[in-house]
């Protein structure tokens, strides 16, 4: 069997060594790939000019590519499935108008708003006035949100009116991020225990897989800028099994209740961004993918053949080890804004598996650094201070010039 898989992170590597784990005689495809997803398959890059979904769509046909997985958000929203589909070739992933999920809020939070999914109150704004005028009503803070995802950064958490004007300055007239903010979303700010499931859907029934928690912000404490991710626990250690149930009810199964209505049918993933009050769990937000870091955090505590979840129409009975995971990022300084890279790294050679590459190639027999987020380091555990424990001490064999990453992932 080949697979394609989409992305360049530390999730698509993880995706591929679990396919491989469970399946040894796949032949891995990644487009674009990076420094690790080389070591266990081919980076079809220079077959591919820029993103070309046509040209990927082409290069699967004509290499017998048999199932292609989505992991990153970018290619969804080029219509990587519909293209695909019109090939009559297997891809993981919803078509466009499901992908809207992630890649329109505002949609999003209609299709919510429809079907009873509970979620932050909030307001939606085409016009620059009219969300201005709005702030005079409510209380801070407020999350103020471009319509299009922005590439990750188009939340921007505003704890007065002077803050919230500048924000929506900078979306809607200023145009900071591009087309994505030529709507609005105003959100009420909750407080809380953020918390990720992923979940995957085969068109019949959506299995959630165990839970998780990531790290946005750059800082200790959760302060700074946000990133792609500075590391993961898995499973969650607030999701008992009220929340749970909490979930359950005012969220996963009104989601399917509208998935099917709507006719949003598809084979692929939907992760929900959860916030855990101190009373009730709210959608913050969806994603039609898997979540980066908490793929790599969750794929080594299951036990489940990877291959068989993404392939079988069946209902699937989920199993993971009974352990704790921890990742930790190691990224370049500087990260996520100005960073440089070409580092050498030394100590891969001699890191505990699981850890996968995301920012990193193998050059002259050297690892040297290609990105702002380098390597994903696991640590598994009996307990959450176990798995922390075993993931830092994992870190520490790893050395590069301006090395950072969070010494309070798990916290
Ligand atoms: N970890 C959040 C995301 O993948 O979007």
């Amino acid at each position: 069997m080949k697979i394609l898989i989409l992305g360049n992170g530390g999730r698509e590597h993880a995706i591929g060594k679990k396919i491989l784990k469970d399946n040894p005689f796949v032949r891995l495809y990644f487009y674009p790939g990076n420094g690790g997803t080389n070591l266990i398959g081919i980076n079809i890059g220079n077959y591919i000019n820029d993103y070309s979904m046509l040209e990927l769509a082409l290069f699967s046909k004509k290499n017998n590519i048999d199932l292609t997985i989505v992991g990153s958000e970018v290619f969804l929203m080029k219509k990587i499935v519909d293209i695909f589909h019109s090939y009559g070739l297997r891809i993981i992933g919803p078509n466009y108008l499901s992908a809207r999920l992630e890649g329109d809020r505002g949609f999003s939070k209609f299709f919510m708003k429809k079907y009873g999914i509970r979620t932050p109150n909030y307001e939606i704004f085409h016009c620059y006035d009219d969300a201005i005028n709005y702030l005079d009503k409510k209380k801070f803070p407020l999350v103020i949100k471009t319509n299009g995802i922005a590439s990750g950064k188009g939340v921007l958490l505003t704890n007065n009116k002077k803050e919230a004007k500048k924000a929506i300055r900078e979306i809607m007239i200023e145009k900071k991020f591009g087309k994505s903010g030529e709507k609005i979303i105003i959100e009420n700010f909750l407080q809380g225990e953020e918390a990720s499931i992923i979940t995957i859907f085969n068109g019949k029934y959506i299995t959630p897989f165990i839970s998780s928690k990531d790290y946005k912000k750059i800082g200790e404490n959760e302060i700074g800028l946000n990133t792609g991710g500075m590391g993961a626990i898995s499973p969650h250690p607030h999701m008992n099994n009220l929340i749970w149930m909490d979930f359950k009810k005012n969220i996963l199964d009104p989601t399917y209740e509208g998935l099917i209505s709507e006719k949003l049918i598809f084979f692929g993933f939907i992760y929900f961004g959860l916030m855990i009050t101190c009373e009730k769990v709210y959608l913050l937000e969806y994603n039609t993918r898997m979540g980066d870091p908490e793929t790599q955090t969750l794929l080594p505590l299951m036990k489940n053949n990877f291959l068989n979840i993404i392939t079988s129409f069946d209902k699937i009975d989920m199993f993971w080890e009974q352990l704790y995971s921890c990742c930790i990022v190691l990224s370049s300084k500087g990260y996520p804004k100005k960073y440089e890279i070409g580092k050498i790294i030394s100590g891969i050679n001699s890191l505990k598996e699981p850890f996968y590459i995301s920012g990193a190639k193998k050059q002259e027999e050297k690892w040297v650094t290609t990105s702002g987020r380098v390597i994903n380091i696991i640590g598994l555990g009996n307990t959450i201070n176990e798995s922390i424990k075993i993931a830092y001490k994992n870190a520490k064999k790893i050395k590069f010039d301006n090395l950072y990453f969070r010494k309070d992932i798990g916290s």
